[in-house]
């Protein structure tokens, strides 16, 4: 038997080695397959800043400022200054829009990859992935000639009917922080910035240009801030967004505790905050308070906030000239760090490449969830069937532009239906009927982007013909594949969902479709948690994708066929009732005015488990076409002081009949403390390809400070000495084997 030690994964040892020595300047990420160093912003420009400030009129300082167009600051021609210029976003480089409105600017040479959403990127609980995704995001918009990407979005998932779900990754702090630090240092490898949004407490669409969050300091520390601390601080992210909403009473651009206090004086950021698109109310105020760059929605741009209202207000004395050179500064400061001032060679990049298509692929296929498999109903046997029939919506539906916000403009989508026809081979006959229709009430679709948690109301009953069809198409077919869930007009930014329910009738036509052939397995297609409870427990298999990229039908056509044995584990928890997850349970979502944050940390996971609540399926759940056994845990010492850490190890086997790769996860408990503290947390997880039949050895680092709370007295991280329990599993519900160690 083979006996490898794998001390974490190759890359991630990589990564911790990185980001553990903490460097101020350059960390060499060499070893990472790139050429490109991970740099902190540098001060080697300090000297030409100051030059180029001294010879600046007031007027062409805050002309950089704010938008001079949709997605460009403004730049100062006559002293080589470029405009500072984005682009969305989280799904890959948004289509070019309007310099001065949202309609887009009919470009033909914007087509991009369409990258699987951050929900699917999450599912894949690997580093490696979030590095691809990131650099080859990079290379796409430098080849759209953009100097900032408007991404990730790293907000915590809060409540499953949060519209932007789809678009961020997790509920657990410690997933999202490990997804996310790895993407930024791939992306700005490429001579590009990332912006880090929305900048924080940003976790629904209802009312978000005015809510005001209230929650507790520790709640903010642990989990609604990790990953962007872990941003700014490991992955030196050059920029970070704003957010629309406001936190304690302040609005979040114009937050000086969040923007001062937090994010530069506590974590030394040095780069850029962007606003969110006319999420500024103020001049002074959010000037002074740390937002440097406003950004905005169609109207004349000099009316903005940090525009001629700024000009004014200096020459009323109400701030000072060098306070605006402050600002001018960080803006020259990060247009020097991705060599967009000229002068230096910069990454040429290049778009909807194969590569890049493949990319895609790597990321959707490691995505997958396969969340029920009786009877290994899955993979499909090929020998046995000559027909199947493939049936709903979502089958031949796409997702790379869609509902409100950002999309991609695309020449590759392959849909579910495609990729069946393009891994099946030719004897099988494929009959489809399309099932159910996306349909919304005329008058209630209108709703969607309104911010008033009217998310769109859906037409759930059938249209009898295309029933009828659906009916056929199952009974003249050896087996059926319906693809449910919902899509990116559905599920959108600035409006959360009414309610968990999956929408158009598909659970109606689902059973119908079942009734006339029991051969029926369900694919549901979502970015967000919905209620599959009686579905999960009449069909014999189901399997969750996700709006996951270009390549996306081609990955999910090989999960089925075996050819790809799925890992994807859910990034949070599956309720069975929507009142069983927090927010709701304490009636704290959407709130009016005020949202009060009444679970406190008690997030996702951190609730179920606390209050001892059945999820339909836990956090970091996913099946596989083998099983896996953990044998052997141990950790290196029994003991270890508040500066060390513990390596944990284990043995993952490999009891089935083919290669599979295993997502170990580490929580930790801590049952005698004595503060309040969540039943068990993420602090570890490492993803492991183990041969069918053979073992590895899986260590996972957990260094004690991550088992410290936030001790809101005594304003530090603090660990509580004594013993902790750290369990190895394969979902939050499947543990399977625990250590126990003794912090002194
Ligand atoms: C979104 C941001 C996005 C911006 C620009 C806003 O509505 O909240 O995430 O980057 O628009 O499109």
């Amino acid at each position: 038997m083979k006996n490898k030690i794998i001390k974490l994964s190759f890359f991630s040892m990589l990564l911790f080695m990185e980001y553990s020595a903490n460097s101020q300047t350059i960390n060499n990420m060499n070893l990472l397959n790139t050429s490109q160093p991970v740099k902190s912003l540098s001060s080697k420009y300090d000297a030409k800043i100051d030059q180029l400030v001294a010879q600046m009129t007031l007027e062409e300082k805050i002309g950089m400022l704010h938008g001079n167009s949709m997605f460009a600051t403004g730049g100062v021609k006559r002293l080589g200054i470029p405009e500072l210029k984005m682009a969305d976003g989280p799904l890959g480089v948004r289509e070019e829009i309007s310099r001065d409105n949202w309609s887009a600017a009919g470009w033909t040479n914007d087509f991009a990859t369409y990258y699987p959403a951050s929900g699917a990127l999450a599912a894949t609980w690997d580093a490696k992935m979030a590095y691809t995704f990131g650099n080859s995001v990079g290379q796409e918009l430098r080849a759209r000639d953009k100097d900032m990407l408007l991404s990730p979005a790293i907000n915590i998932v809060r409540t499953p009917l949060g519209g932007r779900t789809y678009e961020y990754m997790s509920e657990d702090p410690f997933l999202n922080k490990k997804i996310a630090v790895p993407l930024i240092v791939g992306l700005q490898n490429n001579d590009v910035m990332a912006c880090v949004k929305h900048f924080a407490a940003n976790n629904q669409e209802t009312n978000r240009d005015i809510y005001d969050v209230q929650m507790d300091e520790r709640t903010l520390r642990e989990i609604y801030l990790p990953a962007f601390e872990a941003a700014v601080k490991e992955a030196k992210s050059y920029a970070v967004m704003g957010a629309y909403n406001k936190l304690r009473g302040d609005y979040l651009c114009e937050n000086d505790y969040m923007l001062n206090t937090i994010l530069r004086d506590e974590w030394g950021f040095k780069g850029v905050v962007v606003s969110d698109w006319a999420a500024v109310h103020s001049t002074v105020k959010s000037l002074k308070n740390g937002l440097d760059i406003e950004m905005g929605t169609p109207k004349p741009f000099n009316e903005f906030f940090l525009a001629d209202k700024l000009i004014a207000a200096v020459k009323a004395g109400e701030i000072s000239e060098t306070e605006i050179d402050k600002h001018v500064k960080r803006i020259l400061g990060v247009l020097f760090q991705v060599k967009a001032m000229g002068g230096e060679d910069r990454v040429k990049g290049s778009i909807a490449t194969e590569a890049h298509y493949q990319d895609t692929y790597k990321i959707a296929s490691e995505a997958v969830v396969l969340l029920k498999n009786e009877g290994n109903a899955l993979p499909l046997k090929l020998n046995r069937i000559k027909s199947i029939a493939v049936i709903g919506n979502n089958a031949t539906k796409k997702n790379a532009l869609g509902g409100f916000g950002a999309g991609v403009k695309t020449k590759r989508e392959i849909t579910p239906l495609e990729g069946l026809k393009n891994r099946l081979p030719s004897s099988i006959k494929i009959n489809y009927a399309e099932g159910y229709l996306e349909r919304y009430e005329v008058k209630n679709k209108g709703n969607m982007g309104d911010i008033t948690m009217n998310g769109p109301v859906t037409i759930d009953q059938l249209d009898p013909s295309k029933l009828e069809e659906a009916i056929e198409a199952a009974k003249n077919s050896d087996m059926a594949i319906v693809f449910a869930g919902s899509n990116r007009d559905y599920e959108t930014e600035a409006s959360d969902r009414r309610n968990l329910k999956l929408p158009f009738g598909q659970e109606e036509l689902i059973d119908k479709v079942r009734a006339v052939n029991p051969n029926t397995i369900v694919v549901i297609i979502a970015g967000a948690p919905f209620d599959i409870d009686a579905i999960s427990k009449k069909n014999k298999a189901l399997v969750w994708s996700w709006f996951n990229g270009s390549e996306g039908g081609n990955a999910l056509a090989d999960v089925l066929l075996g050819k790809t044995n799925p890992s994807g584990k859910l990034p949070w928890t599956m309720p069975k009732n929507i009142m069983d997850s927090p927010a709701h349970a304490t009636n704290s979502f959407p709130g009016g005015k005020t949202v009060n944050y009444a679970e406190g940390i008690l997030v996702g996971y951190r609730w179920f488990d606390t209050k001892k609540i059945e999820p339909l399926y836990p956090f970091g759940y996913g099946l596989s076409y083998t099983t896996f056994a953990f044998d052997n845990a141990k950790t290196d010492k029994k003991e270890y002081a508040t500066d060390e850490t513990i390596s944990v190890s284990v043995t993952v086997k490999n009891a089935g009949k083919v290669d599979g790769k295993e997502v170990v996860q580490l929580y930790a408990s801590k049952s005698d403390s004595k503060i309040t503290r969540a039943a068990q947390e993420l602090k570890g997880f490492e993803k492991v390809l183990v041969k069918a039949g053979k073992w590895e050895t899986v260590t996972i680092k957990v260094p004690v400070a991550e088992l410290a709370y936030y001790n809101a007295e005594a304003k530090k991280w603090t660990v509580e000495p004594g013993n902790y329990k750290l369990k190895l599993g394969s979902s939050s519900r499947d543990i399977k084997k625990e250590v126990i160690v003794t912090i002194k």
